[in-house]
């Protein structure tokens, strides 16, 4: 008989793969498969190596789902078959996240296992929203709560309606206008500071800074799917004076990173952005059936060099397929513009370098790209030597231009008004292209790059 494998129950914290331990990476490193919850945010999972088994076997709650208490059969057969089992589970795996039924289930079946915590999301939230959870003379102590029922805690309801600490409800979002109004029944302050936060750490964190009163008139339009923490208490008035990321020149700016140089991209995020990775296919090897059929969903493509503009001729022509007819929207580096001209093929050359591309965009929806602004930065700018900067945010621009950045005759391709009449009023000149909401990203495409 096969002895089973081990199952790990792994902390993944909230989102940000900078807060996952040490240990849950090595882990990643290790195990047969990954089990993960469907809260857990892309870029923690793309830590784990591309040849691991990965497989989805959580729940999002609210959506009506059956669930079965205990640990998903999934773990279990993968497991009794012999394989390592990483559990990824969101945060912390022991608060509210069914320790004691998956632990229970895996000794039922003689299964070995070991918890790995990981950064709870309420501790992810307050640091990333920028205020603490106690604090000298405001609150001294902090509560975590279930906020997806609301009847059946309503003792607790009570005691947290006339306690001064912090009340974090995890769960709490789509019940919220209830809880808000019990609280104040119970006599908490209706000008109680409440934030809630969507996404804590991840790229797309946001963060709705309210009242007790306020809040459950707010919450509806704030909610866009993504998995929201409250927390109330005088301590979330602090952010105004200890939010540290707000400080930060791109904070607010995400960055959508074309490049595979990561000092690149860890330079933007120490700057305070945050970074998405573009998505590519990388074909300095040849083109595999897999690339060409991303290549087919894709609507613009972007050629970073000569060579990438050569194979997707190539590899059009092996399939014996027409180029004029291809479908994309093609842009690319001046080199492979050039290339395509050779061949009778039109593209939009977007910048004069090969490498270090950059894009950046103040928009918070992955993939929503509006704005474009095409600019080869001085070196001294800290992202790169040669950049691709999308811009259409004013502070974005404004940070361009106080480091002098901006060269003059820069182009700005930008969907907001602001930027451009404020590039416009500091001598650059601009000009508005495109009106549209929410073009598509464009597909990177990446040929051979000479070892040099
Ligand atoms: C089943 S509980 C799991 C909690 C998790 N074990 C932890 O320690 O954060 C799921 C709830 O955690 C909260 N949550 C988890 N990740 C979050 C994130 N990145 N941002 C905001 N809330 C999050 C939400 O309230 C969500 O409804």
């Amino acid at each position: 008989m096969t002895r089973p494998g081990k199952v790990y129950l792994v902390g993944a914290g909230p989102g940000d793969p900078g807060l996952l331990t040490q240990r849950a990476v090595q882990l990643m490193h290790e195990c047969d498969v990954v089990c993960y919850d469907l809260l857990i945010d892309q870029a923690v999972l793309a830590m784990v190596p591309a040849s691991t088994r990965m497989m989805a076997v959580g729940y999002r709650g609210y959506c009506g789902t059956s669930i079965e208490y205990g640990m998903h059969p999934d773990v279990v057969e993968q497991a009794l078959a012999g394989h390592t089992v990483l559990r990824l589970k969101a945060g912390d795996p022991l608060i509210f996240g069914r320790a004691t039924e998956e632990c229970r289930c895996l000794t039922h079946h003689g299964i070995d296992y070991e918890v790995v915590p990981g950064i709870s999301s309420a501790l992810g939230a307050a640091a990333y929203a920028g205020f603490p959870l106690t604090s000298n003379g405001l609150a001294s102590d902090v509560t975590f709560a279930s906020g997806h029922r609301a009847s059946s805690t309503l003792s607790s309801w009570a005691a947290m309606g006339q306690s001064s600490g912090t009340l974090v409800l995890y769960m709490g979002a789509k019940k919220l206008a209830l809880h808000a109004q019990r609280l104040i029944q119970e006599g908490k302050a209706p000008a109680t500071p409440v934030a809630v936060v969507a996404a804590a750490t991840c790229a797309s964190q946001r963060v709705l800074s309210t009242t007790l009163e306020r809040v459950g008139g707010q919450i509806e339009s704030f909610d866009n799917g993504d998995p929201m923490l409250v927390i109330m208490g005088e301590v979330v008035s602090l952010a105004d004076e200890l939010d540290w990321r707000k400080r930060l020149p791109l904070s607010n700016v995400q960055v959508l990173a074309c490049t595979l140089d990561q000092t690149l991209t860890t330079q933007c995020k120490n700057l305070g952005a945050t970074v998405v990775e573009a998505p590519r296919v990388d074909i300095s090897y040849g083109f595999s059936d897999a690339d060409w059929q991303r290549l087919q969903q894709a609507e613009s493509l972007w050629l970073d060099s000569s060579e990438a503009a050569l194979s997707l001729i190539e590899e059009t022509r092996r399939r014996q397929l027409d180029c004029r007819q291809w479908p994309w929207l093609l842009r690319g580096s001046e080199s492979a513009c050039e290339l395509l001209k050779e061949y009778n093929l039109i593209a939009q050359c977007c910048a004069s370098a090969d490498s270090g591309e950059v894009v950046i965009s103040a928009l918070t929806v992955p993939g929503a790209l509006c704005g474009r602004r095409v600019e080869v930065l001085e070196p001294a700018f800290p992202l790169s030597p040669a950049a691709l900067a999308l811009v259409d945010e004013l502070v974005v621009a404004r940070y361009l231009h106080e480091r002098g950045l901006l060269a003059p005759g820069a182009l700005v391709l930008s969907q907001c008004e602001h930027v451009c009449r404020f590039l416009t009023s500091v001598g650059h000149q601009c000009e508005r292209v495109n009106g549209q909401q929410g073009l598509p990203l464009p597909l990177m495409v990446e040929g051979k790059r000479n070892a040099a």
